[in-house]
């Protein structure tokens, strides 16, 4: 099935940090919905990317919602900072945290909308019992840590398992999907029911520019 209300999000991941205002400009002139920010730890995934700060100086050159998606372990003391820096959204992995429930209700508390996200390698019936307590899912289609890398084509089927849960349980969460999403993938996780599709290096370096890029993943949408 495929689903309406699609959000392009681009992952700021692959961007010229030099020039982060200007790039951000662009993606939101071009009609990209969501703004994705990865924060790495160097322990849950082996690289560093961006913390707190960095999100709030997005805030300021963006009214885009933006998507924050931790890569952390045990995330429970930062949540506020990133609250605070203008998250809209927080995601925290399954595998990161023994009380997921208890980090959920903290996201709720601060008043932002709440995701969960899985490795490919994760089974699907670990969010079971958390699904009917998130806004959002979020299926790394790789394994998490650095942009540019392939699309595993098992996410598809895991997708599908997802949606099929979702629409059990009668939940209006969103469906994203992580990791090697160009124009060739796209078409094949809205397919599988995503809604939300993520992207750095198939926009930010794509030899016909930014702009570009996100109308012609629009245009694989239409
Ligand atoms: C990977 C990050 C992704 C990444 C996607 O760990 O969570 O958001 O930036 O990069 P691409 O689209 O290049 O695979
Ligand atoms: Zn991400």
């Amino acid at each position: 099935m495929t689903v309406k209300n699609l959000i392009i999000a681009p992952s700021i991941l692959s961007a010229d940090f030099l020039h982060l205002a200007d790039q951000i400009r662009i993606v939101e002139d071009a009609g990209a919905d969501w703004l994705h920010l990865d924060v790495m730890d160097g322990h849950f995934v082996p690289n560093l990317s961006m913390g707190p700060d960095i999100v709030a100086a997005c805030r300021r050159a963006t009214r885009l919602p933006m998507d924050v998606h931790l890569m952390v372990k045990d995330p429970d003391g930062l949540l506020s900072a990133f609250a605070k820096a203008g998250a809209d959204h927080l995601t925290v992995h399954i595998e990161a945290s023994d009380h997921i429930f208890e980090t959920l209700a903290q996201i709720h508390a601060l008043g932002l909308k709440a995701g969960i996200s899985l490795k490919p390698a994760t089974p699907i019936s670990s969010i079971n019992s958390v699904l009917p307590h998130v806004d959002g899912v979020l299926v790394m289609s790789v394994d998490p840590g650095y942009s540019g890398q392939k699309f595993q084509p098992g996410t598809i089927d895991r997708l599908a398992e997802v949606r099929l849960a979702m629409d059990k349980l009668g939940s209006n969460a969103w469906l994203a999907v992580d990791g090697g999403i160009n124009k060739q993938t796209l078409p094949l996780v809205h397919a599988a029911g995503a809604n939300v599709f993520i992207a750095a290096s198939a926009i930010f370096q794509n030899p016909e520019g930014i702009s570009t890029a996100i109308r012609t993943l629009r245009e694989e949408l239409d």
